[in-house]
Parts: structure tokens; C-alpha cells; sequence
């Protein structure tokens, strides 16, 4: 999961290649590099650290040249180090190459270019590429402008793993290649020039015109045009798609961090992922999907497959469609689910979650089920992203760019969408009444302004904050939907504030954990299920008497005095909430990461988009 940038046009490539890294850096930060095309042939500037340390060497204020590409990285094979990071060179110093992704036959391949008379340099798995295609250049006889061409996809034929890989050689001074393979990449267009990038918020200052290029395809890339090939080399069309986002939306706009900006974004994150599919006195609208009755009531059962928060956005999607829809749901996380053997069969309905659409475990357990026979339909946040091509459908979160790596905003409009589609599926099934949908969706309209009044505990959690940024443990409690806002705030605070935590099902915690709650450890607990108050109340009255300081998140009226700490959201429909008692957990995390002196936006080992298994 590392961020790839390249460039072809006629202004100084190393100033945009250095620009774009710094807007991928959320893909990965430990090392970063360019290479450029120049008058005496390739140079390659790269070093371990932060892209911004780029600046810093020598030289790389007096490149020339047009044509280049470049790599920030989040090492898999290989340390982080000078000579582990992109790009790489072949032997003869030539053909340079920056890489995405893995290659799991890497070290047969090493073999048999060792066996040829090729040295290695570094611990990569990349090394090979650039190697491979020296070899397949030097075999091939015909000097034709295709050679380049014919041996990168001979190298393309032998790797096995996933890739987006761009290409620059000294012999090729006026193109570049690119090509994919369950890795992202696209490729911006602008007015004599191209850029390419992992995603498209790094380049959309540029351009708003975008190739998006599919599985095994290459393009050969010109000043002021793109081919395009497939595996065999014949050409192929592409229409230039149009891309709606402002580049104002994926800057940090006045706020400290990434994170605390999309933390309050979330009223327009949701505002636009409603958008237009619940128009007044009319059922709720998925053009996109257009569903019938027949098909919905042939599904016997659903399964939600993602990683990470979009995991725990499918949970709460899962009692939403259970409770609207009376369809058996099954939550999995990605990584289990593609290895288990899961039963699917044409009655069963798949819907991935995946706010950037390119996480590689997620994509793998999608093209599972369609092998098997289901119909799948992927959530994702990023238009055109790998996943949603795979897909048989895809419905869209309208959350902007994010870019901090712990995921707010995403998640919440992954609730809401997928709450809509409960209401949608049960319009069509007709399994809940008309007036319990029409009061729903009243709720969902109004979930906005909530939210805004749900961040005005931000003053309040940043002095609570400051009471437990100390702590080495922390415990989440809830039940139902609550016991899902426990998972999520839980993952929160370990990735960003790097403080352990555990959420537990608070019925669950006598069963064990229990033991492990002390004088002065923290609990903290989410309560807006009206059924579960009581219950919840009973499971936190245990922990008190052993001790333990207790914040409540509720929106219920509780017993006063019992709780040191209650911090209140607005009520809402209990299929809702989990989009409200979020925010003062995400503002929570955040606060405690700050007091702590951490990277909120960019933790340690972590990424934005995890695109290796
Ligand atoms: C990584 C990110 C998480 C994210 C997860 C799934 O672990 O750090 O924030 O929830 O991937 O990402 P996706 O893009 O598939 O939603």
C-alpha cells in the first residue's frame, strides 16, 4: 500500500512528483523517491523518512527533466532503507521502475535472473521488475517502437501478485508506461500533459479529466495522448471520465489535521450521501440498483464483508436490514471470509464495504462470491475504484476524500447509506410499515443537524482527554448497536492514541474480562437503546464497585450521580445512533492522540488503504 505519482508534460516534473507524494503520504511514509528522464539519461533521488525530507538532497533542485515518476512507501519486503526505497533500477541503469503491491514469485524470479548474470541490490520484491524488463528488451531483436512496450508485458506475464507499476527508460524519452493489476492506479489528463496516480485526490489540483485503468491493462503515455492495450497488446478505448470533487475538499481547510477536519465534515458528508434518495412522499430512489420485488424476496440471506471501521459500519447494517428487511445478515471480516469456504449460492447477496475500494483482502473475498454464484454489490467511497468495477452494483457514500487514516466520516456515511438501503429493500419487500420507514427517514433527514450538535461536546472530551491521555488501558462497553459504537471507538483509540483498549459486549464481561478491571481503570460506555438501559446500567454498576472511573455516552435519561463523566447526544431512531455516539469517541481518540504529541493523521505502522493481503 504504498502512493505512486508520475508525470509527463513539459514543466519541471520533480516539484509536482514531490507535491502529489506529500498528498499520498497517507498510503504509506517511510521512504520516498523520484526518478526523471534527463538530458544524460535517469536519475533516481531517494531516501528512507518522510517525503518532505525530498527537499533535502542534493541536487534535486536542479533536475530538468519532464517525464517522471516517483514513490512513497510502506515497506513489506525489505527495510526501511536508502536502498529498499523507489524507484528501482535494472542493472544497466536504464529503465527505471516504481511499484505498488506484491509480487509473491519474487524470488524465483530473483533466481533466474541471478542465473543470468543480474545483481540485486536491495531486499525488494520490486528489484525484479526493472530487471526482468532488461532482460525481455535485450532478447527482443526488433527495434521497433514497441519494444519497451512488448517487454514490459512479457514481465507483466511472469509476475505473479498484484502491481501498478509505472515504467520511465532512457531509451523511451518521450513516454512512459503504466500498467495495473489488483492495485490502484489512474491516470489524470490535462492540456499536454499526464499524471498519474494510486488515487485521484493526490492529482485533482491538476485535472478533473481521468482514464481509470482496469486489470491487466497498459497504457503508453505521450505528451498529448494515451494508448491503451490489453494482456496481448491490442489496442483498446477509453472515454475520459469527468471527476465532480474540488481539490479545496481534500485540503486541510483552517483545521489542524485531516482527521479533525473530516470528523467535522460529517454533517456534509451525510447530507450528500443522502443527496437525492429519499424524495418526499416517494419511496426511497437507488437508480443505480433498481432492484425488484422478485429478486430481493429470491435472497435468502446477506452477507457484509469488509475490513476495519467498514467492518464495523457493516455491523450496524446488519441490525438495519435484519430488523427492516427480516433477511438473515451475517457480518464478516474480509480476511476470514475468503478463507473459509463461506456458502453462497445464487439466492445469496454479497454487499462489500470499502470506503477507497481498493483494499486487497476485500476485493478478493468479492471475487469469491461472484466465482460462487452471488450477486454483489460493493459500498464504496471512491468513484471507479477497483472494487466497484469488480462488482455487479455499486452504491456510493458521497464523504469527499479522506485522508486520515483512521476512518470518521466514511463510516458514518456508510451507516447512512446503508440504513437507506434497508429502507429501500423494505419499501420493495414490504416487510415493515409504511409509517415506521416514513418516521426513519425523517430521522436519516435529519441526522445532519445532530451531528452538529453532537460535536459540541468537543470542549468537554478535550478535557477529558487530558484526564486519561496517561492511561495504558481503556475498556468500551455497549449493547446491541451500542456494542458496535464500542468496537469502533475502541479501534479509534488504538490507532491513533496508541492506548489499549478492548470493547466488550456488556453482558459479555462477566464471562471473563471482568478480572481484569482494577481501581482507576477507565470504562467507558454507550447507552441509547432504550430497551438495554437497565441492562447496561446493571454491567457498568459492576465495574464501578470495583473501581473503575466511568464516562457514559448517552441519549437516554439515566439515574443521575452514578457515573463520573455523562456526556449527552441527541436522541435519534436506535438504528441511527451509532452515527451520533461515534462523534464524541472519534473527537475522544483524536484529543488524547494530540495530548500525547502523536501524528494524528498518519499513526504509526498503519495505512490508508491496505491493497496487500
Ligand atoms: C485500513 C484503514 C482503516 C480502514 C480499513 C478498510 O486499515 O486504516 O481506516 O477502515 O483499512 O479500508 P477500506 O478502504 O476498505 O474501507
Amino acid at each position: 500500500m504504498c502512493g505512486i505519482i508520475g508525470y509527463i508534460g513539459s514543466k519541471k516534473a520533480s516539484p509536482i512528483l514531490i507535491s502529489g507524494l506529500l498528498r499520498l503520504e497517507y498510503r504509506g511514509y517511510d521512504s520516498a523517491g523520484i526518478a526523471t528522464v534527463e538530458k544524460n539519461g535517469l536519475s533516481v533521488m531517494k531516501d528512507k523518512g518522510r517525503v518532505k525530507n525530498l527537499y533535502n538532497l542534493e541536487g534535486i533542485d536542479d533536475l530538468e527533466g519532464t517525464i517522471g515518476i516517483a514513490h512513497t512507501r510502506w515497506a513489506t519486503h525489505g527495510k526501511p532503507s536508502k536502498e529498499n526505497s523507489h524507484p528501482h533500477l535494472d542493472n544497466s541503469k536504464n529503465f527505471a521502475v516504481v511499484h505498488n503491491g506484491i509480487i509473491e514469485n519474487y524470488s524465483d524470479l530473483k533466481g533466474f535472473l541471478e542465473k543470468n548474470g543480474y545483481t540485486f541490490y536491495s531486499q525488494t520484491d520490486t528489484e525484479v521488475i526493472p530487471n526482468l524488463i532488461h532482460y525481455y528488451y535485450t532478447k527482443d531483436k526488433n527495434n521497433d517502437k514497441d519494444r519497451i512496450l512488448r517487454a514490459v508485458q512479457h514481465t507483466c506475464k511472469d509476475l505473479k501478485g498484484s502491481y501498478a507499476i509505472q515504467v520511465i527508460s532512457k531509451y523511451m524519452p518521450d513516454n512512459m508506461i503504466v500498467v495495473r493489476k489488483d492495485s490502484p492506479l489512474v491516470i489524470g489528463k490535462g492540456d499536454g500533459e499526464c499524471y498519474i496516480s494510486s488515487d485521484i485526490p493526490a492529482i485533482l489540483s491538476f485535472t478533473r479529466d481521468f482514464y481509470l485503468l482496469n486489470d491487466n491493462e497498459f497504457a503508453v503515455l505521450s505528451r498529448d495522448k494515451v494508448e491503451f492495450y490489453d494482456i496481448d497488446l491490442n489496442k483498446i478505448n477509453k472515454n475520459v471520465k469527468n471527476i465532480e470533487w474540488s481539490a479545496s475538499s481534500a485540503d486541510k481547510n483552517g483545521f489542524e489535521d485531516y482527521m479533525l477536519k473530516e470528523i467535522h465534515e460529517q454533517p456534509t458528508a451525510i447530507r450528500e450521501t443522502i443527496g437525492s434518495r429519499l424524495p418526499e412522499n416517494e419511496p426511497c430512489n437507488f437508480d443505480d440498483l433498481n432492484f425488484t420485488k422478485e429478486f430481493l424476496t429470491s435472497i435468502n440471506k446477506i452477507y457484509i464483508v469488509a475490513c476495519g471501521t467498514a467492518m464495523h459500519a457493516g455491523l450496524s447494517g446488519k441490525i438495519a436490514i435484519e430488523k427492516l428487511c427480516k433477511i438473515p445478515v451475517t457480518v464478516d471480516i474480509a480476511s476470514e471470509f475468503r478463507y473459509r469456504d463461506p456458502i453462497i449460492d445464487k439466492n445469496t447477496l454479497c454487499i462489500f464495504i470499502s470506503q477507497s475500494g481498493e483494499t486487497a483482502d476485500t476485493i478478493a473475498a468479492l471475487k469469491l462470491s461472484k466465482s460462487k454464484g452471488a450477486t454483489t454489490l460493493a459500498v464504496s467511497n471512491v468513484i471507479g475504484s477497483s472494487i466497484t468495477r469488480e462488482a455487479d452494483y455499486s452504491i456510493y457514500t458521497h464523504a469527499g476524500p479522506e485522508i486520515a487514516v483512521a476512518s470518521t466520516k466514511a463510516y458514518t456515511s456508510q451507516i447512512v447509506l446503508l440504513s437507506l438501503l434497508a429502507i429501500y429493500f423494505a419499501e420493495i419487500l414490504e416487510t415493515t410499515s409504511v409509517f415506521e420507514l416514513k418516521d426513519l427517514k425523517k430521522e436519516l433527514l435529519e441526522l445532519p443537524n445532530k451531528i452538529e450538535n453532537a460535536l459540541k461536546s468537543s470542549k468537554r472530551i478535550q478535557e477529558f482527554a487530558k484526564n486519561i491521555y496517561q492511561e495504558k488501558d481503556v475498556f468500551f462497553l455497549g449493547r446491541g448497536v451500542d456494542y458496535n459504537t464500542a468496537l469502533e471507538a475502541s479501534l479509534k483509540l488504538k490507532e491513533i492514541s496508541y492506548i489499549h483498549s478492548e470493547a466488550y459486549a456488556a453482558g459479555e464481561l462477566k464471562h471473563g474480562p471482568i478480572a481484569l478491571i482494577e481501581n482507576g481503570i477507565t470504562v467507558i460506555s454507550i447507552i441509547t437503546d432504550p430497551k438495554l438501559v437497565e441492562k447496561t446500567i446493571s454491567n457498568i454498576q459492576e465495574v464501578i464497585t470495583r473501581g473503575a472511573k466511568t464516562l457514559v455516552i448517552t441519549n437516554q435519561e439515566l439515574p443521575a450521580n452514578n457515573f463520573d463523566t455523562i456526556i449527552t447526544v441527541p436522541d435519534v431512531n436506535v438504528l441511527l445512533s451509532p452515527v451520533l455516539s461515534i462523534i464524541p469517541l472519534q473527537l475522544l481518540s483524536y484529543y488524547i492522540s494530540k495530548e500525547k504529541g502523536l501524528d494524528v493523521d498518519k499513526p504509526r505502522n498503519l495505512a490508508k488503504s491496505v491493497t496487500v493481503e
